[in-house]
């Protein structure tokens, strides 16, 4: 992830791209290697696997690889593309969502006696203290959810979203768009825009509680998932996956910052990159909660 942020030349002189002036190509092909080989050892293991008989068809064995091998059987994908997926998913999945998580949690314990108490109440009537948060509870933990979006807002894990390439001329807002240019779109000064938000820098989950804007790609204001047809596939996934980490991590354990720091003192700064990482990784130290 950092190799593949790091500004590149070559997108700008691309007559350069056979010298390969930063070596980032090269680089990020010995990375690419790495984990193909990675996904390739996975992929032999689960069908040596299947051969002995340990996990076959009708075994309950039913995650996604055992979907692309059966797949894989019938020779509608062959185990390059297996590969190329698997890149394509830890890539785009990992990052984004460990740092929503990271960004949440350091939102919160910046406002403890205000957020968090509000967060840990809400999960304390919905789902009973101590408990991991189930995916049937998400839809009942309304706030929490409002701290997402709030999260997502000031904080996209892809702030330029995936660069976009534009087919046609266009003109937009008294500009013209050549044909094959680079686009790449500014969810993180979207999100920050005074024209949209009020108090836009303020860390507000309240102020999602009675508004329709979602993030779904139709309110182009809130666009951490991008919109249109290459909007996140894995939106639907992450949608679950982070409110039950993040609820969990709420509701099981007590947190204070490492080292006594103030909260309001806690450092936000970004770190520039693909994906928006904290420049100083969040430190927080953990109780297990007494029930
Ligand atoms: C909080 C978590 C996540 C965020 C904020 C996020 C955000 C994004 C954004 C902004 C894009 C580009 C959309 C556009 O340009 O319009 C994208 C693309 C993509 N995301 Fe996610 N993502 C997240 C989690 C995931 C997960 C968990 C997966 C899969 C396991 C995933 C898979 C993908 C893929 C494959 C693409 C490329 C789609 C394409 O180019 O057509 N993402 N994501």
């Amino acid at each position: 992830m950092v190799e593949s942020g790091k500004p590149n030349m070559v997108d700008y002189f691309p007559i350069l791209r056979w010298i390969d002036p930063q070596g980032i190509r090269r680089r990020m092909t010995g990375h690419f290697e790495k984990l193909i080989k990675l996904f390739d050892g996975v992929l032999k293991e689960r069908l040596e696997l299947r051969r002995m008989g340990k996990a076959s068809d009708n075994t309950s064995t039913t995650d996604v690889l055992e979907e692309l091998l059966k797949m894989l059987q019938t020779d509608e994908i062959d185990e390059p593309q297996i590969h190329n997926l698997f890149i394509d998913l830890f890539a785009a999945g990992t990052d984004t969502t460990s740092s929503t998580v990271e960004w949440a949690m350091s939102e919160i314990l910046r406002n403890p006696k205000t957020i968090l108490v509000k967060v840990k109440t809400e999960l304390n009537q919905v789902i009973g203290k101590g408990k991991i948060v189930q995916e049937t509870d998400i839809s009942k933990l309304v706030y929490l959810q409002c701290i997402l979006k709030q999260t997502m807002r000031l904080h996209p894990p892809a702030p330029f979203l995936i660069p976009r390439q534009v087919k046609e001329e266009v003109q937009l807002c008294g500009y013209t768009i050549p044909k094959n240019s680079q686009v790449l779109v500014n969810a993180w000064a979207i999100g920050r825009d005074p024209k949209l938000w009020i108090n836009p820098l303020s860390f507000q989950p309240e102020r999602f509680m009675d508004s329709q804007i979602d993030f779904n790609g139709h309110d182009y204001e809130l666009i951490p998932f991008g919109a249109g047809r290459r909007i996140c596939p894995g939106m639907p996934l992450a949608m679950r996956m982070v409110p039950v980490m993040l609820g969990s991590l709420i509701n099981c354990f007590d947190w204070e910052l490492e080292g006594g720091i103030l909260p309001e003192k806690l450092d936000m700064e970004e770190k520039f990159g693909i994906t928006l990482a904290k420049l100083h990784p969040l430190r927080a130290v953990t109780t297990l909660v007494v029930l």
